[in-house]
């Protein structure tokens, strides 16, 4: 009797490794499948969300102009959850049945279609407030969406520009050399010439007491293509400055312009302007920020004097060594926006309180440059 109670314990705690194993192994099974997540899909420890009850429907209303067609046909391989469908609106995918419809800013002319009860609608913009299509205001669309994507980290679906992650490796390089090469000063590469951060005429005054040259549309042609990474990696050789300047200065509002530059061999310091918040978003001791300056010709005497000094001006190389960008791209910034929407389709997400879009967005204050 005691000896049998003994085996069938033996037996059980058996069965129970058995099964530890098994979860351990499709734990690391799943973890090889998507090793690293740029998407957002954080685990629920949930070992297999593949036996799903219900499949979700996401309909674009309109395929962006800015989005080639083929980006749009995702197959949900990379989410956490994958019970998702998506399509364009058209002659044989209606509205009607989908469980969310997407709306890109600039797509809100027309009608506005009909809403089912339940449905979900999303508005999405990465543009800071200036530059976000202002159709959304008018009397026919308030009051219809229920969720935001956007760049502002209070957003439904927040998706950065870009994130920066802490290096591994240690970066072997001859910082002296690297400093006696370059022979200029301040590089710019712009192609809206005239945004509303006024950064013309900031840059304009800033020219008087320190080089600056322009580059992109509105001033030099640069050695490839001037959105190109490597027209800013050649600059980054000769010059000792980049003018990392937004279009608006908008809290969250930080863009590839500022990622950019963590990519190895860009061995520049960027000079930023843009976000008031930009501390709590990119390293210390990494940039230069504009905002802590009283004006052009206070900033200029600064990167005169930080250009001047080699163990000054290396100490931020060296920082922002530490440090490596993934400036994201068209197709996953749609990736993390489809799967976070399935994902809260399966979660049952609910906002704390009702929408109400033009609230939302123009409640968040832009600087107005008082230093010009
Ligand atoms: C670094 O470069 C400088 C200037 O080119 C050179 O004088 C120095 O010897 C180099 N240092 C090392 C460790 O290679
Ligand atoms: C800066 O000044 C120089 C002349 O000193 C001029 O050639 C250049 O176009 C100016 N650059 C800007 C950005 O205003
Ligand atoms: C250069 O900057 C360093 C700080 O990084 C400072 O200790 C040094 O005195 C400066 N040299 C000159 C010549 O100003
Ligand atoms: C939404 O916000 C705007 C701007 O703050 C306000 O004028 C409007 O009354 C609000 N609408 C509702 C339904 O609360």
């Amino acid at each position: 009797m005691h000896f049998s109670r003994t085996t069938v314990m033996y037996y059980e705690l058996l069965t129970l490794m058995s099964i530890g194993t098994g979860i351990l192994f499709i734990t690391c099974y799943l973890h090889n499948i998507f090793p690293i997540q740029l998407v957002n899909t954080k685990s629920t420890g949930i070992a297999d969300k593949n036996i799903y009850k219900k499949i979700y429907s996401i309909t674009w209303n309109k395929r962006p102009s800015v989005i080639p067609t083929g980006l749009l046909k995702y197959k949900f391989r990379k989410c956490e959850f994958r019970n998702c469908k998506i399509g364009v609106a058209s002659d044989k995918i209606s509205l009607g049945k989908s469980d969310v419809v997407l709306f890109y800013h600039t797509s809100l002319n027309g009608k506005v279609p009909t809403k089912s009860s339940n449905q979900k609608w999303v508005f999405i913009s990465v543009e800071s407030k200036a530059y976000t299509n202002k159709n959304f205001k008018k009397k026919e669309w308030v009051n219809k969406f229920d969720w935001v994507f956007s760049y502002r980290t209070d957003a439904d679906i927040y998706f950065p520009y870009g994130l920066l992650a802490r290096t591994k490796i240690q970066t072997e390089k001859n910082y002296t050399n690297i400093f006696l090469q370059k022979t200029k000063n301040v590089a710019w590469v712009v192609s809206n010439c005239n945004a509303v951060s006024k950064r013309n005429k900031y840059i304009k005054e800033m020219n008087k007491t320190i080089d600056v040259d322009v580059f992109g549309r509105c001033g030099k042609s640069c050695s490839s293509p001037w959105n190109d990474d490597s027209c800013f990696n050649d600059l980054s050789k000769v010059y000792k400055f980049y003018l990392a300047f937004e279009n608006s200065l908008c809290e969250d509002y930080v863009t590839e312009k500022a990622y950019r530059f963590y990519q190895d061999g860009f061995d520049i310091i960027p000079v930023y302007r843009g976000a008031p918040n930009i501390r709590n978003i990119l390293p210390e001791g990494t940039f230069i920020s504009s905002l802590d300056f009283t004006s052009p010709k206070e900033l200029a005497l600064h990167l005169k004097h930080v250009g001047s000094n080699e163990s000054l001006y290396t100490s931020y190389l060296k920082a922002k060594d530490q440090f490596l960008s993934s400036s994201y791209s068209q197709q996953e910034m749609l990736q993390s926006l489809h799967c976070s929407v399935c994902e809260k389709l399966n979660t049952g997400y609910k906002r704390s309180t009702k929408l109400n879009l033009t609230h939302w967005i123009f409640e968040k204050k832009c600087l107005i440059p008082t230093d010009i």
